[in-house]
């Protein structure tokens, strides 16, 4: 693995034969939004482990899961504020900083895991994780979740049509509105945190996700539909910012890149196998009616949303788009 970002900078403590090559004392957190039996998690918890272990104790990795420290509202400004050294979003939430980041949004775009990974590891997805650069913000990895599927109450959804007039939750982003707005469905943003809550009340009646996340928060507990649409995806990508990561010498840094590295490998070997492991939990626990669509169902959506693509051409760049279908091949 290439480090995308931040790698070629000069360390501060680097001074001719001083303390450069002794590793730093130095608490390390990591903040995330989903629960610990997730892609996310697993990657972060090798991290933590490699970098202890490397560092002989003196780096310690604290990992706050379930939003318990910041969530989807506050990680960015205290991820710049170095009040934490690493989070891993969903990329769509940061569409508000660069619109590129809708890739995962765009339908039916990527066919599975590997092309995601393809995209984002090569030069174009390079380029849209070092755009925050400016904000001190440096994207080093993208750890993959996976396809996202819809659930709901009120009816089952098959059809376009069976969209109309329903609310659904999104992760944020111009791309989720539009899909749901093309649908004939209304959409609003809300926190991981809260959309639990939000789903069992009926501020929306549904929302997409991986069977990950379904699983682990027990969205089925609360919604009657499941539909297996892998019409978007759930992207994250590890973000560190530069007050931190050039204050490590050398010595320190080489450990936490590899860690961080370690921990892209995990996230990246767990994603299928957990999505996998959660669908079947799902299917077992009975709380929802899964609707698989056949291929010839989900033509029909592709058909109605691939406008979304011209619509949003000039905003991603054609030739984002471009070497994101490429990764398919
Ligand atoms: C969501 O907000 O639904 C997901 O992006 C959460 C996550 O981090 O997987």
């Amino acid at each position: 693995l290439a480090a995308c970002g931040g790698s070629s900078d000069s360390t501060s403590a680097g001074e001719e034969g001083t303390a450069s090559d002794e590793i730093q004392e130095l608490t390390i957190k990591f903040a995330h939004v989903v629960s610990e039996n997730t892609p996310k998690h697993q990657g972060g918890l090798a991290m933590k482990e490699y970098i202890e272990e490397h560092s002989g104790g003196k780096i310690k990795v604290e990992i706050y899961p379930n939003s318990s420290l910041f969530g989807d509202q506050d990680e960015y400004q205290n991820l710049v504020a170095n009040n934490i050294q690493f989070i891993a979003p969903d990329v769509t939430k940061f569409v508000g900083h660069n619109p590129q980041f809708n890739v995962p949004a765009l339908p039916f775009l990527f066919d599975n895991d590997e092309a995601a990974i393809a995209f984002w590891d090569g030069e174009k997805g390079k380029e849209i994780l070092n755009s925050l650069e400016s904000d001190g913000v440096i994207g080093l990895y993208m750890w993959p979740n996976g396809g996202k599927h819809i659930t709901n109450n009120e009816r089952p959804l098959v059809t376009p049509e069976d969209f109309n007039g329903l609310k659904f939750r999104t992760q944020g982003g111009q791309v989720l509105e539009e899909l749901y707005t093309t649908l004939g469905a209304g959409s609003e943003s809300i926190p991981f945190s809260e959309l639990y809550t939000a789903l069992d009340q009926g501020v929306v009646d549904g929302q997409e996700n991986t069977f990950s996340n379904i699983e682990s928060k027990k969205f089925d507990e609360v919604q009657d539909y499941m539909s297996v649409m892998n019409h978007t995806r759930v992207d994250y990508a590890i973000f560190t910012n530069t007050t931190f990561w050039n204050s490590m010498n050398d010595a320190t840094k080489e450990i936490v890149q590899a860690g961080v590295e370690e921990g892209t490998r995990v996230a990246r070997e767990e994603s299928q196998k957990l999505n996998a492991a959660a669908y079947e939990i799902i299917k077992e626990r009975g709380e929802t009616e899964i609707i698989e669509l056949t291929p010839e169902q989900i033509e029909v959506f592709r058909q109605v949303l691939e406008p979304i693509y011209e619509e949003f051409e000039s905003a991603i760049g054609a030739d984002i788009i471009e070497a994101a279908r490429a990764a398919n091949e």
